[in-house]
Parts: C-alpha cells; sequence; structure tokens
C-alpha cells in the first residue's frame, strides 16, 4: 500500500475540510449544528497509510445498530465491543445485529478477497449513509475500530452520558502496518501489578494498536508466574518486591484470565523469565539453583548483574526445562523470551553455553525465541529475535554486531533505552522513573526512525518496536499512566505507520488531540510543553 499523502500535506487539507465542516451544518438535518467541529479524517495516531476525506459525515443516532456477520464469532464479539465503548458516552442503544437486519449504521465485515489488507489492515469508509469498516481478518476489524473510535469526539471515552454530536468526518482511510512486531513491555517483577491493573494497560495499548504484551515475569526481586514443578518460584521467589513490599504471583488461572483479555485486544502475550542474570528470585526459592548450593536471600533493591544461575550444574537445565514447558503450554502465542541482558556475573563463555543450551528447549516446547540483544554475541537459534535495547552512545562495534545478527537472519525488535524506554524521566523535574538512559522527552522518544537507528541494518531485518516499561519507580497504575503517556502512543505509530507519515510537526497537533480523550479515560498524562494540548 503506497501512503496517498504525506502528513504535511494532510494536515493542511484537514485544517481545511475541518473548517468547511463545522461551517456546513454537515447536512445531517436531525443534529444541532453546535457542538465539536468533525475531527478531520486521518486525524488519529498512529497516523493512517492513506487517507482521502470527503464528502459529508456519518452522525452517529439513537437508531444507529453495529452490523456484523452474526455467523462469524469474532466479528460478533469485536462488534459487541465497540458498542460497548460508544454507549455510555453517547447513550444510544446500539444494538449489534446481523448485517442483513439493517441498513446503514456501522458496518464491520470481512472480506476474503482483501487480502492486500493483510492480517491486521482495514479499510474505513464514511459518509452519511454509514460507516462500512472492512478487513481480510478480524484484527484488521479490530484495529480498524480503534480509528473508528477516534475520530469521534474524545467525550465518548467517558463512562456517562455526554452531548454530541457523535459525527465521523466522511472519506477513506485505508490503513496497514508498517511493522508486525509493536510492542509494549511490562516490569511486573520490580513491582507486582495485578491481572486488573494489567487489563487497564492492555485497554490502554489497544487504542494505539499495540499487538504484543511482553511480560516480564521474573527478575532479581521477584518471580511472578506459578511454576507446579518448582512451587517455591512464586510462592517464596515472589514473595516481595522493590522497596520491600508484599509482591505478589500469577496463579495459572490468573494468566490464562490476562491472556484470554489481551488476545480479545488482538494483543499476543509475550512472557520472558531473564536468563541467566536477573534471577536473584530463583536463586534465593532454590538453593540448588546456586553454584555453592547456598540458596541467597530475597532482594528488594535496585541494582542489576549481580545474579547467575549456576551453567555448569544439570539441575539448572532441569529448571529451564520445567519453567519453560509449563510457560510455553499456558502461552498460545509464537514467542517466549528467555531475557539474557545485563548477565554480568556470567562470563562470556558461560553465557554462550548457556544459550545453547537453553535456546532448543524453547523450541522443543514449540516456541520461538527472544531475547535482549545481548543474544547476538552468543549464537542466536535460527528464526530467533533479539531486542535491541542500546542508546545513542552504544558502542558503533555493538551496534554492528546487532546489524550484523539482523543480516544473517535474526529478526530485530528496536527498543533504544533513550528513546523507547517509557521509564525514563522526562526531564530532571520528573519525579517518577530513572535517567541512567537520560531523560527522554516526547519528541526525542517520536523522532527517529527505525530503519535507520542501526547502520547497516536492514528495514526487513526489523520485524518492530517495543516500548518497555521497568517498574523499579513504578507501583501504581497512576505511575504507569503518566510515564507511558504520552510516549507510548509515538512510539506504537513508529511501529504502525509508514515513514512518509513521519513527522514531528504534524504528529504533535494529532497527539495534542489526545489528550482529552487520555483524560476522559482517566489517564494523568505527563503535559510536555512540546505538545500543544487541546
Ligand atoms: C534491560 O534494560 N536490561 C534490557
Amino acid at each position: 500500500m503506497t501512503p496517498r499523502r504525506t502528513l504535511p500535506l494532510l494536515l493542511s487539507s484537514l485544517l481545511l475540510a475541518g473548517a468547511a465542516l463545522s461551517g456546513s451544518g454537515s447536512g445531517a438535518a436531525a443534529e444541532p449544528a453546535a457542538g465539536p467541529a468533525v475531527r478531520p479524517l486521518g486525524a488519529v495516531v498512529p497516523a493512517p497509510a492513506s487517507v482521502t476525506p470527503g464528502g459529508e459525515p456519518y452522525t452517529l443516532g439513537r437508531g444507529t445498530a453495529v452490523r456484523v456477520d452474526s455467523a462469524d464469532r469474532e466479528s460478533r464479539a469485536i462488534g459487541r465491543y465497540l458498542a460497548g465503548l460508544l454507549r455510555p458516552a453517547t447513550g444510544y442503544p446500539l444494538p449489534v445485529v446481523d448485517d442483513d437486519a439493517a441498513r446503514g449504521g456501522i458496518l464491520l465485515r470481512l472480506d476474503p478477497r482483501a487480502t492486500a489488507l493483510g492480517d491486521e489492515g482495514y479499510e474505513l469508509r464514511s459518509g452519511p449513509g454509514g460507516v462500512t469498516l472492512t478487513a481480510h481478518a478480524p484484527a484488521g476489524l479490530f484495529r480498524g475500530v480503534q480509528t473508528l473510535r477516534q475520530q469521534l469526539p474524545a467525550a465518548v471515552e467517558r463512562r456517562t452520558v455526554q452531548s454530541g454530536p457523535w459525527r465521523i468526518a466522511g472519506g477513506t482511510v485505508t490503513d496497514t502496518p508498517r511493522f508486525a512486531y509493536r510492542g509494549a513491555m511490562l516490569d511486573v517483577s520490580r513491582h507486582f501489578f495485578t491481572v486488573d491493573q494489567v487489563k487497564r494497560y492492555i485497554d490502554q495499548l489497544a487504542l494505539y494498536k499495540i499487538n504484543k504484551l511482553h511480560l516480564h515475569l521474573s527478575d532479581d526481586q521477584g518471580w511472578r508466574i506459578a511454576i507446579d514443578s518448582w512451587p517455591r518460584l512464586a510462592a517464596h521467589g515472589g514473595s516481595t518486591q522493590v522497596g520491600g513490599g508484599p509482591g505478589g504471583f500469577y496463579s495459572k488461572d490468573d494468566y490464562r484470565e490476562i491472556v484470554r483479555y489481551a488476545a480479545s485486544r488482538y494483543q499476543e502475550v509475550v512472557p520472558e523469565i531473564d536468563m541467566p542474570g536477573h534471577t536473584n528470585a530463583a536463586l534465593a526459592s532454590y538453593a540448588e539453583l546456586n553454584c555453592d548450593g547456598v540458596a541467597r536471600p530475597l532482594y528488594t533493591g535496585t541494582e542489576v548483574g549481580f545474579s547467575s544461575l549456576c551453567v555448569p550444574k544439570e539441575v539448572t537445565y532441569d529448571f529451564v526445562d520445567d519453567v519453560v514447558r509449563e510457560l510455553a503450554a499456558l502461552t498460545p502465542g509464537r514467542y517466549l523470551h528467555i531475557g539474557g541482558d545485563e548477565a554480568h556475573s556470567t562470563s562470556h563463555a558461560d553465557y554462550a553455553a548457556f544459550m545453547d543450551r537453553v535456546q532448543p528447549v524453547v523450541a522443543k516446547y514449540g516456541k520461538t525465541v527472544i531475547g535482549w540483544h545481548q543474544l547476538t554475541g552468543a549464537r542466536p537459534a535460527p528464526g530467533a529475535l533479539a531486542q535491541y535495547w542500546g542508546l545513542d552512545r552504544t558502542s558503533a562495534a555493538e551496534k554492528e554486531r546487532v546489524a550484523a545478527a539482523g543480516r544473517a537472519g535474526t529478526g530485530i525488535v528496536l527498543s533504544p533505552a533513550d528513546r523507547a524506554y517509557l521509564d525514563m524521566k522526562y526531564t530532571k523535574d520528573t519525579p517518577l522513573g530513572l535517567s541512567w538512559a537520560g531523560y527522554v522527552e516526547v519528541r526525542r522518544s517520536y523522532d527517529w526512525d527505525p530503519a535507520t537507528l542501526l547502520p547497516g541494518l536492514p528495514e526487513t531485518a526489523i520485524a518492530g518496536v517495543e516500548a518497555p516499561l521497568w517498574t523499579e519507580t513504578l507501583s501504581e497504575s497512576a505511575h504507569l499512566d503518566r510515564m507511558a503517556f504520552p510516549r507510548l502512543p509515538g512510539i506504537a505509530e513508529l511501529g504502525w505507520s509508514p515513514a512518509a507519515t513521519h513527522d514531528w510537526e504534524s504528529y504533535r497537533l494529532r497527539l495534542a488531540a489526545q489528550g482529552p480523550r487520555l483524560s476522559a479515560l482517566g489517564v494523568d498524562f505527563h503535559r510536555s510543553p512540546q505538545v500543544p494540548w487541546e
């Protein structure tokens, strides 16, 4: 799909369109002329690949129905999700009906011939008679629903009845993602987050078309997933967190519930067990995992690099086999992340030997390896992904090692810490977060191109981007909100939108319009002075 217009062009035509539409009375005779101007078509985050504004808007009304192919379970569920989003603020009944049972309204349709839309693409057509979302696959309908939702006034996100009108600008959006892997990571180890807190984050990610939820399930400070064959991992290793609070862990049913909920938002859970370093919680739970046979004390500080599984001991591989087997069995997604970062207490030879033994275990249980990019210093398994978390100032040699792995077939997920780490402070005055990678204001976070970040890395080797959220300093949903927003939408846009749409000056205006939406959703975000908030 070629982008039909670049954002600077889009912006000027949008301003014109907005002015024209707000002055036109919109032709919907039954609706009051007052109310917010129609949001220009395509003025959403992430920017769509192709936008052709034109014609009169659609106006939702008391009679609007959501029409689906009721024989298709997923279309039905997406229709119910959409109606559930729109009912509280509009106060309209928005019945979800079979597409033959009504005309007009909002139609969600799967078209087996629309192969150009791929797994996640969609087309949105809007006009006075209705809105039609077409996709080749259910995930595409779900992504299109997020565009439709963002076209409506921000007040639609409120959970009590608001005044409309509820108009969606006329025209056509045709949209497919730039990268297949568009992730967000949540560190539930340094501080534990409940299933409901994780669901809240999943819902926020959905709005920006994120499709991978990477859960950092183990680290020095906490083991967060029940493993039946090694029960002390969760019972003891999960019993605290940074600062010494009570910690917590997910039962297998809890984890299944997260997986189910993420799947309902078309997000694939990528579980991470970080190895061979970042393993103090495991080493505290089982003495035999330590080379000296002595269990370590639980750890509630924030240092890194002091722990290591015992690479020469066979019991280490019994442990890895059991953990990977049980976690793989719980995880329908394709990937299992084995960490591999900051193994400063493991010799290089041991590190490489460990990875040579562990990667085949992941394959044995049907999963594809992801590792932090230090894995490229060992021997990444065929098909593995490496997640790059370096900085601008990372040495040219280290960047070249990652680029060379990419050229040799390892897929690269880009999470540059001085751009994409959502836990970095925005400025020196940000109360939460860390600053070891520098201060990362909104522009810095957005204003880079995945294709040129690593010299010598071909774009075809880039699996996508991911925004990690580490939680050494974050212990509540409000903290996550404050650090993720508004940077998460920018990383999501880098993952979704074509390079031709990349433009800070127009992005900041589209982002500004997200402010009232985030507020309506109860997200207290960082009001960066770089963005002219609406
Ligand atoms: C990392 O930030 N240690 C991956």
